[in-house]
């Protein structure tokens, strides 16, 4: 995939513990490429760390792209490097945006947001601004000033409410149930981001309260596929449906590890099944899903794709789409 590079043009704080990152083309005027809300975009920070932000902000400046990074304890490198070494003016290769996560048409949209799951909807809160379109953002917070875009979001919105919930004024996730979520409406979409245990949590509410799953978008910014790996890691075979050349997969081997063994170039990028770089099509054969990415329904239509970095094969053979 044809990549990017740009320079840090500005950090600033946005919350305590939110660095706001801005990146710009390094030739004056270039414009980058369009996007929308729920794109997300591979940062490479240094070699070998590379990591996936989701856009926020307005999708109309077409000069810069805005991403918003907590400073995360328990960070795999890309926070922390963030955080403690990105300067003004460092370049950076980034991928073409990427959208996974993108607004489905709807007359109505409720937007829930925990910590820095805030980044994808407060894009998605200001693109349903522009269309006109009805939408209510719930947006959770251990305080006050951790809340990232909290002067913009308190501000007035013709289509949208915002609320912003505080877990040390007693309103966490687990204590506090938006109203919006206890009265499932036809035309009614709700999208969720924030960490894996506070979507799974508004998804099993939302679902008790009768929403069908259908309606229900999440986007984890946490690898949810470590913990999920529970079928069989049996060996199976791969082949490729334009040569017909075929290969095993033992049980310690991912399939993109088998391909780029045999030559084959396969897009990685989180190489855990949370970006959607590898998706590859299937033309036969039942695949066994470990990825995040996709949604229940990708993961049953009868066309389908798998992740190539995580996903394995229920059936002896997988036809792959190369
Ligand atoms: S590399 Fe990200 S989903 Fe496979």
């Amino acid at each position: 995939m044809e990549q990017l590079s740009v320079i840090v043009e500005s950090l600033c704080l946005q919350g305590t513990g939110n660095l706001a990152v801005s990146l710009q083309r390094p030739t004056p005027g270039e414009p980058l490429p369009e996007w929308q809300a729920g794109a997300h975009i591979d940062v490479h920070l240094a070699p070998g760390l590379i990591r996936q932000y989701s856009l926020t902000g307005s999708d109309e400046d077409r000069h810069r792209y805005h991403i918003c990074v907590a400073l995360d304890a328990a960070s795999r490198g890309g926070s922390r490097y963030i955080h403690q070494q990105l300067r003004p003016g460092d370049r950076l290769t980034i991928s073409p945006p990427r959208n996974l996560f993108a607004l489905q048409p709807a007359k109505r949209v409720v937007l829930i947001a925990a910590g820095i799951g805030i980044t994808p909807l407060y894009a998605m809160a200001l693109q349903l601004e522009k269309q006109g379109i009805a939408f209510t953002l719930h947006y959770y917070c251990r305080r006050a000033e951790q809340a990232a875009y909290r002067q913009a979001l308190s501000g007035d919105w013709h289509y949208g409410r915002c609320h912003l919930w505080y877990s040390d004024k007693g309103n966490s996730p687990r204590q506090h149930i938006a109203a919006d979520v206890t009265e499932p409406q036809d035309d009614t979409l709700i999208y969720l981001c924030g960490p894996e245990g506070f979507m799974q949590h508004q998804q099993a509410v939302a679902l008790a309260y009768g929403w069908p799953a259908q309606a229900i978008y999440t986007e984890a910014f946490k690898p949810a596929a470590l913990t999920e790996q529970s079928g069989d890691n049996g060996s199976f075979m791969i082949t490729l449906a334009s040569t017909g050349q075929q290969w095993p997969v033992a049980p310690s081997q991912t399939i993109a590890e088998v391909l780029i063994e045999q030559g084959v170039s396969v897009p990685l990028s989180c190489e855990m099944g949370m970006c959607g770089a590898c998706l590859t099509g299937v033309t036969a054969g039942v695949v066994d899903h470990r990825d995040t990415v996709q949604s229940e329904e990708e993961k049953t239509a009868a066309r389908q794709q798998i992740a190539l970095c995580c996903s394995r094969s229920h059936s002896d053979v997988l036809v792959l789409d190369l």
